[in-house]
């Protein structure tokens, strides 16, 4: 009886235990807040708009590199500012890596919005918190969804082209089963992962990306697959950084326009038209091309389930004064 009580005594210990080391040093998101800045830069928030705001005036697309930038920072070591790191003699950062060399862009942006924010609050607000504002303000003026973002991470010190090249950021030849498991592997369902998918709304990608979808693939329209064919030669190495619309019908707006083009067998990436190929996905697909507002509200607590991977809180990490490079 009493080492019976004893057991199971010890059983909670154990468990709690777990769960609270589980909470700090799994995919916490437990110490960011939406409102983290508010005593300490509550400028922020005007701040970031009004530079992201000017920048998508100029350049419609930089709304979406802003936006992959805050996802391709995500799913390398956490939402830690890393994928903004130049090159140092100590490492080789992220921006040469497979997914990202001539590829990512957006960095001047980020740079002018990092030197606004300085100017205001100096040595407060980090660069992953920056992308994670910039992200939702590129989606919110492209037309698309808004969400109060939680905020207090803190910055990465290092990194490495390895981390970015080790396959965390899914190709675009990725199998459905590839990706749903990408996506877990950073605590997002499948449900999470085609609505993300869903960004593709925006946004361009190069020719390398799509050829061989637009020349060799079967689940493709034919008409689409010829005019893209136009802008992108067949053969490697000719043409490669030519760019084409990932939304081919509204490609400046947030919309569910994506979706449907999927059913229209017009997705321009494999990765994109292997979501409704006649897997598990379609009804998502059939879904969200059918209704703005479930793309939407699915949408945003994905972004915020991504927003939460893995950040860096408290004493670790730091604020970058720059973010290109360390302090
Ligand atoms: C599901 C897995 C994904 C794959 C395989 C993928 C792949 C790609 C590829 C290959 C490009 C074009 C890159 C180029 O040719 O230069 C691209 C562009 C883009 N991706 Fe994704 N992506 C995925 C998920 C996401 C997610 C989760 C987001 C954001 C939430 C996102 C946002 C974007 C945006 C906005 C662009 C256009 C960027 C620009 O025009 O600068 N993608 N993606
Ligand atoms: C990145 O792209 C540049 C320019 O095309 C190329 O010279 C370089 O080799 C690429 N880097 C890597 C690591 O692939
Ligand atoms: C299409 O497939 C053929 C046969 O496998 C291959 O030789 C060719 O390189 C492919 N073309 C493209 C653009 O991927």
């Amino acid at each position: 009886m009493a080492s019976s009580t004893r057991f199971s005594f010890c059983s909670v210990v154990v468990i709690v235990t777990l769960g609270i080391l589980a909470g700090f040093t799994g995919r916490s998101s437990a110490q960011l807040s939406t409102n983290f800045y508010s005593g300490s830069c509550p400028k922020v928030f005007s701040t970031v708009k009004s530079v992201v705001q000017s920048a998508i005036s100029k350049e419609n697309r930089m709304g979406a590199s802003l936006l992959r930038l805050h996802f391709h920072d995500c799913f390398v070591n956490g939402c830690d500012g890393s994928v903004l790191l130049d090159d140092t003699s100590s490492f080789t950062g992220e921006k040469t890596a497979g997914p990202n060399n001539n590829s990512i862009r957006g960095f001047e942006v980020i740079d002018k919005i990092k030197t606004r924010v300085e100017k205001a609050c100096p040595g407060v607000v980090s660069c992953a918190d920056i992308l994670t504002i910039a992200a939702r303000d590129s989606v919110v003026i492209l037309g698309g969804p808004s969400w109060n973002v939680k905020l207090g991470r803190r910055d990465a010190k290092t990194t490495s082209l390895a981390a970015a090249n080790s396959g965390v950021i899914p190709p675009p030849t990725s199998t459905l089963s590839n990706l749903i498991t990408r996506f877990q592997a950073v605590g997002l369902s499948t449900r999470d992962m085609v609505a993300l998918s869903g960004a593709h709304t925006i946004g361009k990608a190069r020719c390398t990306s799509f050829r061989t979808r637009i020349y060799n693939e079967t689940n493709i329209d034919a008409s689409f697959a010829k005019t893209r064919q136009n802008s992108c030669p067949s053969t490697t190495g000719s043409g490669d950084n030519n760019l084409a619309p990932l939304d081919t019908q509204t490609p400046n707006s947030f919309d569910p326009k994506y979706f449907q083009n999927l059913i229209n067998k017009k997705g321009l990436l494999h990765s994109d038209q292997i979501l409704f190929n006649g897997g598990s996905t379609d009804s998502l697909v059939k879904t969200y091309s059918a209704s703005a507002n479930t793309f939407n509200s699915d949408f945003v607590k994905a972004m915020i389930k991504m927003g939460d991977n893995k950040p860096l809180t408290g004493s670790r990490g730091e604020i970058r004064k720059n973010c290109r490079k360390p302090n």
